[in-house]
């Protein structure tokens, strides 16, 4: 987050020449590839923030259609093959739809001469014993199926282990398939792999079949248009990281507004309560002694209608902290932090009843 958001303000701040430019872009090039990295090894890490709930598999994929076209280029048909009816699975329907969107990624990489891939669903009746692995019980079989490359024995025998890939320096992670398998486990599901060389590749996801379940809302701020016009709010900024406030800082000042920081919850609950000009809080997360949600929980107790916004590395809101807290993800840009700050002024954020 520090390098990408300095290497931003850098860009706005040295006269361009062709040269000035590349070194940059390389820089913002391989910032993004951590970027990615470190999301990818947050969301294999951080298991318990698995969500399970009753998800409509249909819609689910029915809506990532035009992502996944995109995603696998115009060489490759994508064939969505549903049966009409097809009851709720247990799953967590973020980490299914970047599940099924890896497998799709994959299948693209495995015929760069194009071809088609189906994406097929089924609902079956398990009986104990009938397949290895999974319980007795209802299940629905999503399928990925690729007419690529394939794999080896000995690259089936690896593909869902973390970190395996045998794609070249910076086009893989090899966190893909292990993501799968993890999720499919938590699911109480199992990922079946199929392949051969020269056979391409059959990706089964056995998810159960849901009990009644309650689908939760999510308090994540989308994106939305900068408004330039709102400009120059008194804004605290709370970090335990001196280097990601800094960072902060600098991006704030840059847009126009007065800063003020504090490195843990307790400095700026202090500031909280002795400054009634305060416009916005934006806080960590994950701080030692007090998190950023425990902290909001008690500055609304100061000032209940204080916007706060929670920064946060994590794909989601952590279990426990307040639902009512909006998000930005961390490394967020200038520009998200100028909608952020634009949005939390339109509608400040409100305190859980
Ligand atoms: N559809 C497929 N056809 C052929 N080989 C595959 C397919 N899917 C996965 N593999 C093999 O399994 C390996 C691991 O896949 P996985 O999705 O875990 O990681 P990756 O695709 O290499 O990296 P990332 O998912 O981070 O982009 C791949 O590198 C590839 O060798
Ligand atoms: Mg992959």
């Amino acid at each position: 987050m520090v390098m990408l958001g300095s290497v931003q303000m850098l860009e706005n701040r040295i006269p361009p020449s062709p040269e000035v430019t590349q070194l940059l872009d390389n820089a913002i090039q391989s910032g993004k590839r951590g970027t990615a990295l470190i999301e990818r090894m947050l969301a294999f890490s951080r298991q318990e923030q698995t969500h399970l709930e009753a998800t409509d598999a249909t819609n689910l994929v029915n809506g990532m259609a035009d992502l996944m076209a995109r995603s696998i280029g115009p060489m490759i048909r994508l064939e969505i093959k549903f049966p009409t009816v097809l009851p709720n699975v247990r799953s967590d329907k973020n980490q299914l739809s970047s599940a099924l969107l890896n497998l799709a990624v994959n299948a693209r990489d495995a015929m760069p001469n194009g071809g088609s891939l189906p994406i097929a669903a089924d609902e079956h009746q398990v009986l104990e014993g009938e397949k290895p692995g999974l319980p007795e019980g209802n299940y629905v079989c999503l399928s990925v199926w690729d007419t690529g490359s394939g794999m080896s024995a000995e690259t089936l025998a690896c593909a869902t282990q973390p970190f395996f890939t045998t794609k070249s320096t910076g086009k893989g992670t090899g966190l893909g398939l292990a993501m799968v398998a993890t999720l499919l486990e938590h699911s109480g599901g199992k990922l079946v792999l199929r392949s051969a060389s020269g056979a391409g590749t059959l990706v089964e996801l056995w998810l159960p079949v849901a009990e009644a379940e309650e689908a939760a809302p999510s308090a994540v701020i989308e994106n939305c248009e900068s408004d330039a016009s709102l400009r120059g709010y008194r804004i605290l900024a709370v970090d335990d990281d001196e280097l990601v406030l800094r960072n902060t800082v600098l991006m704030l000042k840059a847009l126009g507004h007065t800063v003020m920081t504090a490195t843990s919850g307790e400095e700026a609950l202090f500031l909280v309560g002795n400054d009634s000009h305060i416009d916005l809080v934006l806080t960590d997360y994950a701080m030692p002694l007090m998190s950023g949600s425990e902290f909001a929980d008690i500055a609304w107790n100061i000032r209940p209608s204080l916007p706060i916004v929670l920064a946060t590395g994590y794909a989601k809101l952590p279990f426990g902290a307040n639902p009512a807290l909006p998000l930005i993800p961390k490394p967020f840009s200038q520009h998200q932090l100028a909608d952020m700050i634009d949005r939390s002024q339109r509608k400040e954020s409100q305190p859980a009843a």
